[in-house]
């Protein structure tokens, strides 16, 4: 497969990590190109169970090159110790470098992170990770983010740092929270330089050479588009862009060298923090959805918010991302439930919304359901379309017919090898 980008069609934990790692196994190359390690991307195969959050899905294959973008913020510690993690489980991660451009997560962004939650009263909280991606995305588009090819620069970081920290440490006063010293970031940077600095690069000539060649490059997405910045439920968003378009940009190539964008949906709906999601279920099925499916947060480990699947934000998503297919996951939660129900529009007041509204009218929709009836067997063991039981092939038609895109994967499993390749 030529340039193929793999991103998250609802709110993301749509199981993007199980996906690359299946398609990892014949590509060339695979880029991470927005986020940082607020991502939680679980990867279940022969080298056991792993939550990357920084290190792209397709490590596991030791001849395909990993590449971190320039879209992406990293935080060197965290990485460093999820390397060392991965290592352990023999894996090698000679072929992971590093964009030069992307932007560092500094020890002050988790601490504005936390600080700058804890000051938002009730409804403004977000529900961030407190991983430091919102205050690391701010500095860089005010233009006081340190990036990781500042670190090979000591004069120049140090000068940087004697601008921003300043300011960093007035807002963290300000919040309550400790000043950090000069001296002791210089130091860590130094650290970080002295384990990362040779994986740190220029990744541009490779991604030319490998989209130059026709190599099979996956663009790995975090999140999902209902958390875009700028599509989705703002305020309660993350700060990059998790569709498509940007993985272009993230990646370093030209829009036109995408060929194929896979959106990697769940059967049904989970979403982590704040914000409208109108398809959720405050009972028992939710409950339900949730211990089967374990919906616990990859990064943080809280509780999803579980609902049904909800088609208008799906279609929503096939149209910012331009979906070629779409590869639908956790099919097996479903097995034993007695009724399943898809959202097909949603009511507000007296009105009906067959497409996404804007946060403030979203938070006030009620969804308007279809009920189809569950098909009480296990699809565990499905590998073919066949093999699904007849309820389960019907209502995996409807998605797809509702979406508008056709189907090319369907998980029934965590392991690599539960899947169906359409
Ligand atoms: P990501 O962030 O999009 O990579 O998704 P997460 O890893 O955060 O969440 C997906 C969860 O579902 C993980 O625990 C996966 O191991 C698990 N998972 C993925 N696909 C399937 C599937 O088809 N069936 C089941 N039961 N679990 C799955
Ligand atoms: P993957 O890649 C689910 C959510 C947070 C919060 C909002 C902003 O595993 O799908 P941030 O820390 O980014 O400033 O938080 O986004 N969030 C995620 N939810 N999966 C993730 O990553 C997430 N990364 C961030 O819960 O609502
Ligand atoms: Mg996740």
């Amino acid at each position: 497969m030529p340039v193929t980008a793999v991103v998250g069609a609802q709110w993301g934990d749509e199981g993007k990590g199980r996906i690359v790692d299946w398609l990892a196994q014949h590509a060339d190359m695979v880029i991470r190109f927005q986020g940082g390690d607020n991502a939680g991307h679980t990867v279940v195969n022969q080298h056991g169970k792993f939550a990357l959050h920084m290190v792209p899905s397709g490590v596991f294959n030791p001849v395909a090159k990993c590449i971190v973008g320039a879209g992406c913020v990293v935080n060197p510690d965290n990485l460093l110790e999820e390397l060392a993690q991965v290592e352990a489980a023999g894996v090698p991660t000679g072929n992971l470098f590093l964009s030069e451009r992307a932007h560092v997560v500094m020890p002050y962004h988790p601490v504005l992170d936390a600080l700058q939650e804890a000051s938002r009263s009730g409804k403004e909280q977000i529900g961030t990770t407190k991983r430091g991606i919102g205050p690391a995305y701010a500095d860089k588009a005010a233009r006081w983010g340190i990036r990781l090819g500042d670190l090979r620069h000591p004069d120049w970081l140090r000068e940087r740092l004697e601008n921003v920290l300043p300011r960093k440490n007035r807002e963290i006063e300000e919040l309550g929270g400790a000043p950090m010293m000069l001296e002791e970031l210089l130091d860590r940077a130094r650290g970080w330089q002295e384990r990362l600095g040779r994986r740190v690069v220029d990744t541009l000539p490779m991604v030319q050479h490998a989209v130059g060649t026709d190599r099979s490059v996956l663009l790995e997405g975090q999140l999902g588009v209902m958390r875009d910045l700028d599509w989705g439920t703002y305020p309660y968003v993350t700060s990059s862009n998790p569709v498509a378009a940007f993985a272009a940009i993230g990646a370093g190539m030209p829009p036109t060298a995408l060929k194929h964008v896979i959106g990697v949906v769940k059967a049904y709906a989970t979403s982590v923090g704040a914000g409208p999601f109108p398809s959720e279920l405050d009972d028992e099925v939710g409950e339900q959805l949730r211990t089967i499916g374990h919906e616990y947060g990859a990064t943080t480990g809280r509780k999803r918010r579980c609902g049904w699947f909800d088609a208008v934000a799906l279609r929503y998503a096939a149209w910012l991302n331009g979906f070629t297919s779409i590869a639908i996951t956790k099919l097996d939660v479903l097995d034993t439930f007695d009724e399943i129900k898809i959202c097909t529009g949603y009511k507000c007041g007296d009105q009906v919304y067959t497409h996404v509204p804007d946060t403030r009218t979203y938070e006030e929709c009620e969804p308007i359901y279809e009920h189809w009836p569950g098909w009480k067997a296990s699809t565990r063991e499905a590998r073919t379309w066949d093999e699904l039981p007849k309820g389960a092939r019907l209502y995996l038609r409807r998605l797809s017919e509702l979406v508008g895109v056709k189907v090319a994967f369907i998980s029934v499993g965590a392991e690599r090898e539960e899947l169906i390749v359409m």
